[in-house]
């Protein structure tokens, strides 16, 4: 099941990175790097088209409370994190426990720094420890290796292929990966 999350007023520092709440501020920081092509493509959402398509996706950040904005410690924004209700089907083992997924994206210039890793292991650290939360998913398009890795290096474990919706609803083949709260589990419940 959904569990609640509410990420008012809650900053996460890690050794390069500092994640907080994303302000209206930001606006002309998100729509530079989400507006380039080959960046929203591998998470099922197109390049916005104008500065007016981030407005309000910005504005459906603040007023969510569920993603944090990635800037870089004292410096500028470089990407988002989301710990996003359950948008596909979760094992039917899962039902009884809270979770959330977890959805990322890095302006282009930032790749391959470590900074998504880097950002997903403090929003784990996040989910687990402060908001009690039990398991936590993630998914990729299959064709998105550098997401994979990401994924792999940040203690998921592979649980099966799945089909995935981009924003327009087309169907892509993605990979399915869960990783239960280490404090009451030990292991991911039997699936089947
Ligand atoms: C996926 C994404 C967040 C990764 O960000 P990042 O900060 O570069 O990630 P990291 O540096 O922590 O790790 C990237 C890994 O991919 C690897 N990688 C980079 N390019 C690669 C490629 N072409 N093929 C395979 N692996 C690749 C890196 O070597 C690194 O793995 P390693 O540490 O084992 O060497 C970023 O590429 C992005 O924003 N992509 C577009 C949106 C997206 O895909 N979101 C996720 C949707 S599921």
């Amino acid at each position: 099941m959904n569990a609640n999350i509410d990420i008012s007023g809650v900053v996460l520092n890690t050794a390069r990175l500092t994640l907080r709440q994303f302000e209206m501020s930001d606006l002309e920081a998100f729509y530079a790097y989400a507006s380039v092509p080959g960046v929203g493509e591998w998470a099922g959402w197109e390049p916005h088209e104008s500065i007016a398509v981030s407005r309000s996706v910005l504005e459906m950040f603040v007023a969510d409370r569920k993603t944090f904005a990635i800037t870089l410690r004292g410096g500028g924004l470089i990407g988002s994190i989301g710990i996003e209700a359950l948008r596909h089907e979760i094992p039917a083992a899962l039902e009884a426990y809270r979770g959330r997924e977890l959805g990322y994206a890095l302006a282009r210039t930032a790749w391959g720094n470590g900074y998504a890793t880097e950002a997903v292991l403090a929003v784990i650290d996040y989910c687990f420890r402060s908001a009690g939360l039990d398991f936590l998913t993630c998914n990729h398009f299959v064709e998105n290796d550098r997401s994979r890795r990401v994924i792999e290096k940040s203690g998921f474990a592979y649980v099966g292929s799945i089909r995935l919706r981009t924003q327009s609803g087309a169907a892509r083949d993605g990979r399915a990966y869960i990783r239960m709260n280490p404090a009451r589990f030990s292991r991911i419940p039997p699936l089947k």
